[in-house]
């Protein structure tokens, strides 16, 4: 008998068959809760029933487009209680991922098979959130309150056999409807209902713990807390903690922080498809070469490898092309050790690998990309030998950070096939790719760019060209705001504190140490006969430079460093540097608080984000915060800077921008965008 369109009934002698389909991922949408409400009055006459799922994948969770408005009954707890208290027993039989509310209905279950790998979790934590019907209160009953909070609190995915050893899954069957024919033939008695049965004894001083642990490692972020929270409540009745653990569901839904990683979870699937690739049919490509083999080479190459593709990687001189040829051995046996890939694929990779010096080993690649020195006319050799040696519709890409790629692709046949396709070090691990496009770029070479950083498991986002496209840009400008400060009365600690606070991994100034100095100085010299005289233009980390202060590597740079130890440690040599630049300057110092540093930074990033926009570089604001969130570890739960700017107020970011802008005459161009509305 039908149920709805969302959810069927179906009946074989005593067994009633639940089927949901809900393509994609059977989520528990308004549909698919009425449909199994409805199902559970359906099936009383039965013996018992299963539940199940078609298509890929068993329920993997909410439908996250409802979670803006307010719920519509029949609510998800009410549905999973009818399947708890149903007299006719349900079993769960599972494929694929039962994640969320899935995980929460499989709880309400008398009984869970599941084919083998089969994924189950409780990821509400990603989006800011803590389950809402039940699973904070079901799990640690069903498993112990140590997998509950290894689950619930980082949102990890358990397999099928790791949660059948804690007693999660009755049965792991290759064949899991099959199994389920057998399971009924001989049905067990039913046990407990799991949210009658107690938690397990666990140690006493656990949920502390777990909440110092999870402190350290949110750096701000609440959902992990609130998720421990709630699984303290198991140890009550089900009955008063179950309507709490809802409440606290419904609340975080409007919270800043779920709103933020929802935006991010939506924004990651837009920028895939921007509007220039909008119906366009991407090419394929398997075969690529990489020109130069060093950092980034070597990252991409092994980006491309693990990817799934042939790599040709072409090095100057034999001794150049077996340095890089080591490198990427050393990354692809990285990868094995940390479980990413086994010894029979590392051998499958490394036979698709070759190091050469020669470019007429590259001649049937479909995509080649230079990562050489960031030298215009180096890389105009580059492409010049390339495109006498590859097809003529081959696609020719460059890596560049900061260079212009119409400059490096000049005097190249058939530029249409040029492409810059911007990675982040380390090329293989950073999920950030800027797909950047020419006037002359044709749209069906970006969609190839983009099903490309598809393969490589890339989050890829278009730019145009502009100095350090989107991120470096925007990282130019944050450091830019932060000199200022510095100058004004903040030492280098005081803003690396801020910005910690603010949920960044690191502060700007101990990010240039890890890093280097040097490519920015170098990028400052590039830039300085076209700087705008009247930008306030701070000499402090030039002068640093000249100390030959370049960061950890020498021991030096706006920290000092012990031997043989990362810790930064203020250097009073630093901080009179600054205070005599003041002084020169006849500025009078003045304390900031972390508050404003990390307000005056963020409206900073935020109104750079919103010229890219109105200059066309970036195509949206979604775009600029997965640039921030993947290349350059903004906080994720914060949404990024566009989305940060909205939250807390277009108009507060426009009035602190404005001050910014005040303090610092002629170097700051307020967008129209902030003050537009
Ligand atoms: P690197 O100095 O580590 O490697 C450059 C490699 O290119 C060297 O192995 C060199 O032998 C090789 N090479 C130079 N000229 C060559 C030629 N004519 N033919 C073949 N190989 C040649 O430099 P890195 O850091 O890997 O940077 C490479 C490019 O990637 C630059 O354009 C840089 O701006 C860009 N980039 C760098 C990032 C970074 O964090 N280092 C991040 C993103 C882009």
């Amino acid at each position: 008998m039908s149920q709805s369109s969302l959810v069927s009934v179906e009946y074989m002698g005593d067994v009633a068959w639940v089927t949901v389909e809900n393509p994609p991922v059977n989520a528990t949408s308004t549909g698919v809760r009425q449909g199994l409400s409805d199902a559970v009055d359906t099936v009383k006459d039965a013996r018992v029933a299963v539940l199940s799922c078609a298509g890929r994948t068993f329920i993997a969770g909410g439908d996250m487009s409802e979670f803006d408005a307010p719920p519509v009954e029949p609510h998800l707890p009410d549905v999973v209680q009818k399947i708890e208290d149903s007299e006719v027993p349900f079993i769960a039989c599972m494929h694929g991922n039962v994640l969320g509310g899935g995980f929460e209905i499989a709880m309400a279950c008398a009984w869970r098979i599941a084919a083998p790998g089969t994924g189950f979790g409780l990821p509400e934590v990603n989006v800011g959130l803590i389950p809402g019907a039940g699973g904070t209160q079901r799990l640690p009953r069903l498993v112990g309150m140590q997998a509950a909070i290894d689950m619930t609190c980082s949102g990890k995915i358990m397999k099928a056999e790791a949660l059948a050893e804690l007693g999660g899954v009755d049965l792991v069957a290759e064949d899991p409807k099959a199994a389920v024919l057998d399971f009924v033939a001989k049905l067990p008695n039913r046990p407990q209902s799991v949210s009658q049965r107690s938690v397990a004894a666990f140690a006493p001083d656990l949920l502390a713990t777990s909440r110092q642990v999870l402190e350290k490692r949110a750096k701000g972020q609440q959902s992990p807390l609130e998720n421990l929270t709630a699984l303290s409540w198991s140890v009550e009745p089900f009955s008063t903690a179950q309507p709490k653990e809802r409440a606290r569901h419904l609340a975080l839904r409007q919270s800043a922080e779920s709103r933020a990683l929802r935006h991010a979870f939506f924004a990651e699937r837009n920028v895939s498809k921007p509007n220039l690739i909008k119906s366009v049919a991407p090419g394929d490509i398997n075969r690529i070469a990489v020109v130069g083999g060093g950092l980034m080479g070597a990252g991409i190459a092994t980006a491309a490898l693990i990817g799934g593709l042939s790599v040709t990687l072409i090095e100057r001189d034999p001794d150049a092309a077996k340095a890089a040829q080591y490198r990427v051995e050393g990354l692809l046996q990285g990868a094995v050790k940390r479980g990413k890939m086994s010894e029979a694929q590392l051998r499958d990779r490394l036979a698709a690998f070759r190091a050469v010096d020669s470019y007429a080993e590259a001649a049937d690649a479909d995509l080649a990309i230079e990562a050489v020195f960031e030298d215009l006319s180096v890389k105009q050799q580059v492409f010049a030998e390339l495109a006498r040696h590859i097809e003529r519709d081959a696609i020719l890409a460059t890596n560049t950070s900061y260079l212009n790629p119409i400059e490096i692709f000049d005097g190249i046949e058939n530029q249409s096939r040029c492409i810059g396709l911007h990675f982040f070090s380390p090329a293989h691990v950073m999920k950030l790719l800027e797909i950047v496009h020419t006037p002359q770029t044709s749209p069906d070479v970006v969609a190839t760019g983009f099903s490309l950083g598809n393969k490589l498991r890339k989050v890829s986002v278009l730019s145009g060209i502009c100095d350090g496209f989107i991120g470096n840009r925007m990282l130019a400008a944050y450091r830019r705001e932060a000199d200022y400060l510095l100058a004004d009365g903040a030492l280098p600690y005081q803003v690396d504190q801020a910005m910690r606070a603010f949920g960044m991994p690191m502060g700007p100034y101990e990010l240039q140490d890890l890093t280097g100095l040097q490519i920015a100085w170098a990028n400052r010299k590039r830039n300085a006969a076209t700087r705008d005289p009247n930008e306030r233009y701070v000499t402090i980390a030039d002068q640093l430079c000249e100390m030959e202060r370049f960061g950890q590597r020498t021991g030096k740079g706006w920290y000092r460093y012990e031997e043989g130890n990362r810790e930064p440690i203020r250097d009073s040599e630093v901080e009179a540097l600054i205070e005599t630049y003041s002084g020169a300057q006849d500025i009078t110092r003045r304390d900031f608080s972390k508050e404003e540093i990390s307000s005056r930074i963020l409206a900073v990033l935020a109104n750079e984000g919103a010229l890219i926009i109105e200059e066309g570089i970036a195509e949206n604001a979604e775009a600029v915060d997965m640039v921030q969130i993947h290349g350059y570890g903004f906080p994720r739960w914060r949404g990024g800077p566009m989305n940060y700017c909205k939250e807390i107020g277009i108009s507060e970011t426009c009035a602190n921008m404005l001050t910014v802008a005040e303090e610092s005459p002629g170097s700051w161009c307020v967008a129209d965008r902030l003050k537009n509305n």
